[in-house]
């Protein structure tokens, strides 16, 4: 029986939860599979490996090749509306795609945990995953068994505005600004901040968000390769938003807002951009909740 898999955008960090805190955004990558077929395959714009291979085919093989088994021939056709290397996670949808449709293709060898486990072998962290995998907003905490994920409670009507820049940003530059020392001072200002924002998404406290969502340890780094990011950031602020971050690794802003107030936010961000002569598009969109879903079959168990 044929089924397609459609896994939402993320955006990691969320300001202070580096490689921990992530959100999944209304974008989506879609994999259709069709059992039994001639193995041919057609795959949207997205993420490639250095030897060519796409990351949905990669990711499937991957879950096959840690099972010790061997994926039946099928037709894999992918399409997606999540921009790459934008800092939206496309990378964590094609990974978490290409796993769950090879999972399933062989018969749900594993459960949604091992197979978050699988992908952040190859992602490294798992923030973006655990967004991709659950939706909503998640914390990915890595611990000496693999990751503790949780879906966190979001007790306030919320929507989001993007502003994507045409231009790329490459994850492995935007991580070797970061430093791997941390001073004290800023240890406790992201840590106080994590706990903050937990607490106002939990608790409903949108007032909170504002400093919730700021951070000490990466962005201040990353700004120096994206001119726009503070007045960005500012603007969006300026104009309503609860708060706002980094997206990812970047070059995309993420503000979260009221759904009221996302498309002036939108707007503000835009005009911000353009003041830096920044290509870009500023968008709305909302928290996705379902994570990623295999239609067409039964629903999977968070097993
Ligand atoms: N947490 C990651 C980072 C997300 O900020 O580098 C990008 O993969």
């Amino acid at each position: 029986m044929s089924f397609r898999v459609v896994v939402p955008a993320s955006s990691a960090n969320m300001g202070p939860g580096f490689d921990s805190m992530a959100i999944a955004l209304s974008r989506y990558m879609s994999i259709t599979v069709e059992p039994g077929s001639d193995g041919d395959s057609a795959n949207a714009q997205q993420d490639q490996l250095t030897d060519g291979r796409d990351m949905v085919t990669y990711a499937m093989q991957y879950l096959a090749d840690s099972v010790g088994r061997t994926l039946p021939p099928a037709s894999v056709r992918s399409r997606s509306d999540i921009p790459v290397a934008r800092g939206m996670g496309s990378s964590a949808a094609a990974l978490v795609g290409g796993m769950l449709a090879g999972n399933q293709l062989l018969g749900e060898p594993l459960g949604n945990k091992e197979l978050l486990q699988l992908a952040s072998h190859v992602e490294g962290h798992a923030d973006n995953l655990a967004a991709a995998l659950f939706g909503g907003a998640v914390l990915a905490v890595p611990v000496s068994s693999g990751h503790i994920t949780v879906e966190l409670d979001i007790n306030m009507e919320l929507s989001a505005a993007v502003l994507i820049p045409k231009q790329i940003g490459f994850t492995t530059d935007a991580r070797a600004v970061v430093p791997t020392q941390v001073d004290r001072a800023d240890a406790v200002y992201n840590a106080s901040r994590c706990a903050l924002l937990v607490h106002a998404l939990s608790t409903g406290c949108p007032e909170l968000l504002g400093d919730a969502m700021q951070d000490r340890w990466h962005q201040p780094y990353r700004s120096a390769l994206y001119s726009h990011m503070d007045s960005v950031i500012a603007a969006a602020r300026g104009a309503g938003a609860y708060g706002a971050s980094l997206s990812g690794s970047g070059p995309t802003i993420l503000a979260l807002c009221h759904p009221r107030k996302s498309a002036t936010v939108a707007e503000a961000m835009k005009h911000a951009a353009d003041r830096h002569d920044v290509d870009c598009s500023a968008e709305v969109v909302t928290i996705d909740t379902a994570g990623a879903q295999i239609l067409g079959l039964k629903k999977r168990s968070n097993g």
